[in-house]
C-alpha cells in the first residue's frame, strides 16, 4: 500500500463516538493506529460551538475525519466546515477525510468550502445509513411498530456505514483516494415499506410503514418531546430532499474499496443478532 503521510501521528476522529466516528475510530486502533477522538467528551474536548476547542484537537494531527454534528444542513455548517479545514490546513494537518450528504444543496457547498482550503481532501457524498434504523431517529419509529414518515414510496439506496468507515479508513491512510470524491450508496433502492418487511422479518417484530405528510411528521416529533430544531432539520431533509433525486444507485463503495457494498438484508441480521431491536418503545406509540 502506497502511503505518504505519517500514519504515526493520531488521526482525528471528528464525532468519534457517534454512529460513523466510532467505527472510523474502532478500525484505526485495530491496525494499531493512533486516534484522537475529537468530540465534547474527547481529550482534549473538541466542540463545534466553541472555536477555542479547535486547534488544540488539531494539534500534532496526521490527518482528520470531518463529520459535522449535527448536519451539514443547518444554519452555519457550511462556514463553520470550511472555517474548521482553513484552520487544520494552516497547522499542518491538509489530509482531510470529509463526510458529505447526497443530493444535499448545503453538503455540497461545504465540500466547496473545504475544498477552496487547498486540503488534500477526500470526499464521502452519502445517501441515507441505514443505521438511522437502528442507532438514529428511526429506531423509536421501529420500537413502537410503525414506521410514520412522510417518504411516500421514494425509494432510497441505504448505505451501510460499516462500508462508510472502511473506506474512510482507507482514504485516511493512503493517498491514492487524495482528490477523490466518493458518491455512495448500498447496492439497492428500497422503499420506507421495503425497509420495514426487512426488518421486521430480521428482528421478529410487528413493523409496518405509515407514510404521513410533512406537517403531521413535524406534529408528532414535537409532541413526542424533539427539539425544534431537529424538527426543523427533519422537516427540511424529508420536504427537500425525498424527492426521488437521491433513488439511483452509485458503484461508490466498488471504486473506493474494489468490491460491492453490504445489502439492507444483512446489515438487519447484524443488527439484530447485536440487539439493536430488542428495546420496548419508549413513547408507547
Ligand atoms: N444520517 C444519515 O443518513 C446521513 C447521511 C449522509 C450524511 N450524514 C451526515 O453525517 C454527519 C453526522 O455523522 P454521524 O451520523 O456519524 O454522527 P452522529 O452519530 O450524529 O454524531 C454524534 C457525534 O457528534 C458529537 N457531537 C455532538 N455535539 C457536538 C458538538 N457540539 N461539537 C462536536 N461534536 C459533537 C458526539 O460526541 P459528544 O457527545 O462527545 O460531543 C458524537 O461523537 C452529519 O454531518 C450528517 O449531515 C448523515
Amino acid at each position: 500500500m502506497q502511503t505518504h503521510r505519517d500514519i504515526s501521528k493520531p488521526t482525528l476522529v471528528l464525532g468519534g463516538t457517534g454512529k460513523t466516528g466510532r467505527r472510523i475510530a474502532e478500525r484505526l486502533t485495530a491496525r494499531g493506529l493512533p486516534v484522537r477522538i475529537g468530540s465534547r467528551s474527547g481529550a482534549p474536548p473538541f466542540d463545534w460551538e466553541d472555536r477555542s476547542t479547535w486547534a488544540p484537537a488539531l494539534d500534532g494531527a496526521g490527518a482528520v475525519y470531518l463529520s459535522y454534528y449535527p448536519d451539514l444542513a443547518v444554519p452555519g455548517a457550511v462556514e463553520a466546515a470550511g472555517a474548521f479545514a482553513e484552520l487544520a490546513v494552516r497547522s499542518g494537518v491538509p489530509r482531510i477525510v470529509l463526510l458529505s450528504g447526497r443530493g444535499e444543496p448545503e453538503a455540497e457547498r461545504a465540500e466547496e468550502a473545504v475544498r477552496a482550503t487547498g486540503a488534500k481532501l477526500t470526499i464521502l457524498r452519502s445517501t441515507w445509513f441505514m443505521q438511522n434504523f437502528s442507532e438514529d431517529y428511526m429506531l423509536e419509529h421501529v420500537l413502537s411498530g410503525e414506521i410514520r414518515l412522510p417518504a411516500g414510496d421514494v425509494p432510497t439506496p441505504f448505505l451501510d456505514i460499516d462500508d462508510l468507515a472502511d473506506i474512510a479508513v482507507a482514504a485516511l491512510t493512503d493517498d491514492r483516494h487524495v482528490g477523490r470524491l466518493y458518491e455512495l450508496t448500498g447496492p439497492h433502492s428500497l422503499t420506507f415499506a421495503d425497509t420495514a418487511a426487512v426488518i421486521a422479518a430480521a428482528s421478529g417484530r410487528h413493523v409496518r410503514y405509515v407514510p404521513v405528510t410533512i406537517e403531521e411528521h413535524a406534529t408528532e416529533l414535537l409532541g413526542h418531546g424533539v427539539a425544534p430544531a431537529v424538527v426543523e432539520l427533519l422537516t427540511y431533509l424529508f420536504g427537500e430532499i425525498v424527492d426521488g433525486r437521491n433513488a439511483s444507485t452509485t458503484d461508490g463503495v466498488e471504486q473506493a474499496l474494489g468490491r460491492a457494498p453490504r445489502d439492507f438484508a444483512g446489515y438487519a441480521r447484524t443488527a439484530a443478532a447485536a440487539g439493536a431491536w430488542n428495546a420496548v418503545a419508549a413513547t408507547g406509540r
